[in-house]
């Protein structure tokens, strides 16, 4: 799979997006990722990809102009299943839409910033907004990595335990169950007794109904969509 990012702020990318895991299943040729920085498409000699917004008072806007180019010369080189925009006002990203995502073959994800981007933009270009949650960042950089990240993980080979990324959390609209490691006793606190009793099948039930009871304590709002799809 192949992700095209473009951004104004290419640096807030390459760090997160080139370390252990992504950056393995980039290096094994899983995933491709490449960072395009907007102003190279910038016909200002100032490189400006911003522009005074029509309403007064509103701030700067990005243009439709750099944008067109920037998609299109992609666009050129190959298909692209969706258009991403990231913005505090789109869908709100969740594992479904990570999981949707993963199947596709190339996408691009524009990064919204100043106030918004022209609409023609949305209008015209983009197939897709996606917001990461209720709150606002100051640009949708981290949220391209959010969403990035969401993605490659999910790709064959990319988590070395194959069942690893099917067992996630919210795969099934339930929370994981919590896990141990050694010592079994630590200054008196001690892992749950049934871990340690080498029974797989009582030790995969308790899991289960840690997960269900977790979920039910801490997302009541999963816990519903749980009980919908099991019922
Ligand atoms: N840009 C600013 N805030 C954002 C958010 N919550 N999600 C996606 N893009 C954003």
């Amino acid at each position: 799979m192949r992700i095209d990012i473009i951004t104004v702020l290419p640096e807030i990318l390459n760090g997160p997006l080139d370390h252990s895991i992504i950056k393995r299943a980039r290096d094994k040729g899983l995933a491709e990722i490449y960072i395009h920085n907007l102003r190279d498409y910038s016909d200002d000699k100032h490189r400006r990809v911003d522009d005074y917004s029509y309403s007064k008072g509103a701030g700067m806007v990005m243009a439709i102009r750099p944008i067109e180019k920037a998609v299109n010369s992609l666009k050129k080189e190959r298909h692209y299943d969706e258009i991403i925009f990231t913005t505090p006002d789109g869908k709100l990203f969740d594992q479904k839409e990570a999981n949707m995502l993963s199947m596709k073959k190339n996408i691009i994800i524009l990064c919204g910033h100043y106030k918004g981007v022209d609409q023609r933009v949305r209008d015209h270009l983009i197939t897709m907004e996606i917001s990461i949650g209720d709150y606002v960042l100051t640009g949708g950089e981290l949220a391209a990595a959010v969403i990035t990240d969401s993605i490659i993980r999910l790709l064959p080979g990319v988590i070395s335990d194959e069942t690893s990324a099917l067992s996630d959390s919210f795969q099934d609209n339930l929370l994981s169950p919590p896990v141990y490691t050694r010592p079994a006793d630590y200054k008196g606190m001690k892992v749950p007794e049934i871990l340690l009793s080498g029974n797989d099948k009582l030790i995969d039930d308790w899991k289960h109904q840690q997960a269900v009871e977790r979920t039910k304590n801490l997302r009541p709002d999963l816990y519903q969509k749980y009980l919908k799809n099991n019922s």
